[in-house]
């Protein structure tokens, strides 16, 4: 297979981990990474954290993997320079290969600033922020919520006025702002502006299964975004590259239940070592509610899990349940 060039990067395959804040942190990346992923992204960076020195965005920005690349660094703000200048310091320090731009984001600490998908009411100011980025020379990928008729511009033409600025490339979640997570995303609107934008399009929306994958695909988008679907089931990432026939390690598509606790205990070892015990505790439990099903003993062992309180207990939960699954 050969590899694809997107929006200003060179990328393996079109499966890729979108940005997602309190998740995308390095060792969530790199786990990912192992399961083949071709793209990551940091969680959503705020500028004026950046451009203040606020020590938690420092951490956010810095990439503690050489390995782990293409990477995309996600910020947001709504004031356009202030974004170019947390751009500019971002950029300095190293450590990935493009910007992203959120114009998606509904929450109410973002929206309510001006930033996310409150920018979809200001094109004038998406305009301005995606130029004078564009300007740095980094590629600059932009990624959006569907707008809707109280908008003053449609999707279409929003995202044909971010491109002309000199955004490399979009990519639309099919939902709108007021749906924030709920309800299904537009999967018709998505393909409309892969259609409108030939290349310059990925998708984000309802990825659980390979056939969401293939939908998008087959329908133009040049890559897909993997988020909710791929924290309930990660080897979803092998199963679809296997699918799209990219070389990959064929024993990831379907692992034992003991190869996917390795895979979590390496998982949780990282995220013990950088982000700390109770981080590591919260994220490894999400993933297994999610995992185990369809087993003897599947459910006992999430319980056993769910109840866990500190690191060290987990791990040996983790190891014990291993044992037991070999026998
Ligand atoms: C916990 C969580 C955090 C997210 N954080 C971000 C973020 O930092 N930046 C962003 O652009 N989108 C973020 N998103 C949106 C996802 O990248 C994705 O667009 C969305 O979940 C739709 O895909 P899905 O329906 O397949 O989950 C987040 C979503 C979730 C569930």
């Amino acid at each position: 297979m050969t590899s694809l060039d997107v929006g200003g990067l060179t990328l393996e395959n079109p499966l890729w981990l979108a940005p997602l804040a309190g998740v995308t942190v390095p060792a969530v990346r790199a786990f990912f990474r192992r399961l083949g992923v071709g793209l990551t992204h940091t969680e959503m960076v705020s500028a004026a954290g950046i451009v203040m020195g606020n020590r938690k965005t420092q951490d956010m920005i810095t990439s503690p993997d050489g390995r782990d690349r293409p990477l995309i660094l996600q910020i947001f703000g709504d004031d356009p320079a202030l974004v170019e200048e947390g751009a500019r310091l971002a950029i300095a320090r190293g450590g990935f290969d493009a910007l992203g731009i959120n114009m998606a984001c509904p929450m109410p600490k973002v929206f309510r600033k001006g930033s996310g998908a409150k920018l979809l009411e200001s094109p004038k100011r998406a305009r301005e922020m995606v130029s004078r980025l564009g300007s740095l020379g980094f590629p600059l990928w932009v990624k959006l919520r569907k707008a809707t008729a109280a908008h003053p511009l449609s999707t279409a033409a929003f995202c044909g006025l971010l491109l002309e600025a000199g955004a490399d490339h979009l990519t639309l979640h099919g939902r709108t702002a007021a749906q924030r997570y709920e309800g299904h995303a537009d999967v018709e609107a998505v393909l409309a502006l892969a259609r409108a934008f030939p290349g310059k399009v990925s998708a984000s929306g309802d990825v659980y299964a390979v056939e969401d994958v293939l939908r998008y695909l087959d329908g133009g988008c040049a890559g897909v975004f993997l988020a909710r679907g791929i924290l309930r089931d990660p080897f979803l990432v092998p199963r679809a590259l296997a699918r799209l026939g990219y070389p990959f390690d064929g024993s990831l598509c379907a692992p034992s239940p003991e190869r996917e606790i390795d895979l979590l205990l390496e998982l949780g070892r990282d995220l013990k070592e950088q982000q700390g015990e109770r981080f590591a505790l919260v994220l490894l439990k999400r993933f297994v509610s999610c995992m185990f099903k369809g087993f003897s003993g599947a459910s006992v062992f999430r319980r056993a899990v769910a109840t866990e309180m500190n690191w060290k207990g987990l791990e040996e939960c983790l190891i014990g349940a291993q044992s037991l699954f070999r026998s």
